[in-house]
């Protein structure tokens, strides 16, 4: 199977969609070129003294090879410890799918930011709607508020919640 049908079976059944209600910690990244969005969330637990990931969930405003990583990554997150997560690169992220093309590299990117954003436990950039202001750009609200958004040119797709 080639890398784009690898992606179409990936969002078939993508694996962990949908915000995580009990989570320790979340993280946000939007790239300002495309409009996508990608939040992850982590669970921790501990296992012989180390703090691990328990279960990492995503939702994707964005486009399909955004979500076919990050299913894929938060199965890949599972029982690695922090320190193993932070050494994972969005080429290892997205490795399941094969190289993916030089356009598509940033999606993977994406998922490995809100990885990152999300093991610094950086929830702040969850912000309440009356905070969210448009300079915080780089939050979901903040992108939701943004001028692209309000003209139009962002697509929210709604995950199921
Ligand atoms: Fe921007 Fe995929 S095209 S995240």
């Amino acid at each position: 199977m080639n890398t784009e049908d690898k992606i179409q079976d990936a969002i078939a059944n993508p694996q962990n969609m949908g915000e995580m209600t009990d989570a320790d910690s979340v993280g946000t990244v939007g790239n300002p070129e495309c409009g996508d969005m990608v939040r992850m969330w982590l669970k921790f637990s501990e296992k012989d003294g180390k703090k691990v990931i328990d279960r990492a969930s995503f939702q994707s405003f964005g486009c399909q090879t955004a979500i076919a990583v990050a299913s894929m990554a938060t199965e890949m997150l599972k029982g690695k410890s922090v320190e193993e997560a932070e050494a994972l690169e969005s080429t290892d992220l997205s490795e399941p799918l094969g190289p993916l093309p030089p356009m598509k590299l940033h999606c993977g990117e994406m998922v490995e930011g809100a990885l990152r954003a999300a093991l610094k436990g950086d929830s702040e950039d969850c912000p309440e709607p009356a905070e969210a202001s448009a300079a915080s750009s780089n939050t979901l609200l903040g992108d939701m508020n943004a001028p692209a958004m309000k003209s139009g040119r962002l697509k929210v797709v709604k995950l199921d919640e």
